[in-house]
């Protein structure tokens, strides 16, 4: 039995944080109703298209293991399935701009009116305050919640990163939000209100850098390699290169071959405890004991210095050799991966981790699976619904209704019909 099973999410998601939420509580085995508007569907479906008239890789990737409903909840007829589908479900869960639910005629109240016991789960790019009414897509977020300014060279403009810390992090977050009041509601009976903002999510994941700020007024960040270049620091948290963020020395290294290959480097961690062992295998055995060298704060001053050296050797090795012979000496690297190298890569094909998935539209295509694994409740994933794939099912199976009832909603254009346009298209 999956670790969900049994509970119903009505998902009003678009897009990519709220999709991202979903999907992982569908991973869990929950049964998650994707709403849809007739015809249109989540946006994505159509964006960054790589093959025509099919589904993109951008909505597939994000919505695994759902099924799709297409509904016109601002008809009469769509909102009164609406109706019932909030009272057949658990849990709702939206990414709308701010009151694009009010405005549909679904207040909180009136939703604990109709199912007390729902969860309302909703994204939005601000909390409440000065931004509350904003729409906010990935890169706002960053900005807004202290990534882009503490990302980048210290000399440089502030930079986005290409995770997405806005969007898939908050999908994250809002997920641990549901399955908190789920556990709540066990005990109340009640369902609740669950809001994550956007650039609160961003600021949860830089909270170092707010560390760093409070520390900065008791004197400057010595761990920053700009510490030991002697450039001053201003009043906020600086970008910090490719600095480790914690207290042992990292930095991004050139590999053999970094002049053709843009990913033949390797992160290389000055760890204190092994010292030693970084000053033998870079040929300088001399710094153990040298005084100038041999303590970390000894060392601060000279980071630049320590990993030019460092870089002389690892630019006489591949990355994969530099890993090989750092481990087993306990010298945290890292290569640094291309996403080729990462689709290549066969452990994680065997974790699940990356999937091979196949869609009747695209045929065969790669996803990242479940990065949350549970020892009794495996992940598979199942490919994403075709737009309207499981309407009358959906409307048969949970609300009841008959043949004449679906096709009179569809009559009425509260639901859609893509299936049976598709399949006439087809012919
Ligand atoms: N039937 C009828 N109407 C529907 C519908 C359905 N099934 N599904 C959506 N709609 C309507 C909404 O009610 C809304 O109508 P309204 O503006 O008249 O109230 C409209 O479609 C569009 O919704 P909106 O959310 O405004 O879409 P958008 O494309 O203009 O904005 C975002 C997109 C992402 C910027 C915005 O949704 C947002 O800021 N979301 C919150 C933050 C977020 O999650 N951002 C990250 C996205 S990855």
């Amino acid at each position: 039995m999956k670790a969900l099973e049994g509970v119903r999410i009505l998902d009003m998601t678009h897009v990519q944080s709220g999709p991202t939420c979903t999907q992982l509580l569908a991973w869990f085995g929950a049964d998650v109703l994707k709403v849809e508007r007739p015809g249109v569907g989540d946006a994505t479906r159509g964006q960054l298209r790589d093959i025509p008239d099919v589904d993109s890789l951008y909505f597939t990737m994000l919505n695994h293991n759902k099924r799709s409903i297409t509904l016109n909840t601002k008809s009469d007829k769509g909102k009164e399935i609406f109706e019932g589908l909030l009272k057949a479900c658990d849990v709702m869960v939206e990414n709308f701009a701010p009151g694009a639910l009010d405005r549909m005629g679904f207040s909180w109240e009136r939703i604990q009116e109709i199912n007390p016991r729902l969860i309302y789960a909703s994204i939005k790019g601000f909390g409440p305050g000065p931004y509350e009414d904003c729409k906010v897509y990935e890169n706002v977020a960053q900005c807004t919640g202290g990534s882009a300014s503490t990302t980048g060279f210290v000399d440089g403009p502030p930079l986005v990163t290409g995770a997405q810390i806005g969007d898939s992090g908050t999908g994250l977050h809002l997920a641990l939000g549901i399955v908190t009041a789920l556990y709540h509601r066990e005990k109340s009976g009640k369902g609740q209100r669950v809001h994550a903002a956007m650039q609160d999510g961003v600021l949860n994941l830089c909270r170092v850098k707010l560390r760093d700020q409070q520390r900065l007024q008791h004197g400057p960040l010595t761990e920053y390699s700009q510490h030991g270049q002697g450039i001053a620091f201003g009043e906020a948290t600086p970008r910090a290169g490719n600095d480790s963020g914690g207290g042992q020395p990292g930095w991004i290294l050139k590999c053999k071959g970094w002049e053709n290959d843009p990913d033949a480097y390797v992160y290389f961690i000055t760890q204190a405890a092994v010292w030693g062992n970084v000053c033998d295998v870079i040929g300088k055995p001399e710094w153990k004991e040298d005084p100038e060298y041999a303590t970390p704060p000894a060392r601060l001053d000279k980071i630049k210095q320590i990993f030019d050296t460092i870089e002389e050797w690892t630019m006489t090795k591949n990355k994969f050799e530099v890993m090989e012979i750092c481990n087993p000496l306990n010298i945290p690297c890292g290569p640094i991966l291309s996403m080729k190298e990462i689709a290549e890569e066969p452990s994680l094909r065997e974790t699940g981790t990356v999937v091979e998935v196949d869609h009747p539209a695209r045929g065969k295509y790669l996803s990242v699976g479940n990065p949350v694994k549970l020892s009794d409740s495996p992940s598979d994933v199942t490919r994403s619904p075709l737009l309207g794939e499981h309407t009358d099912e959906i409307l048969m199976e949970i609300l009841g209704f008959s043949s004449d009832e679906i096709a009179e909603a569809k009559t009425e254009g509260a639901v859609g019909d893509e299936m049976a346009q598709s399949k006439v298209a087809a012919e």
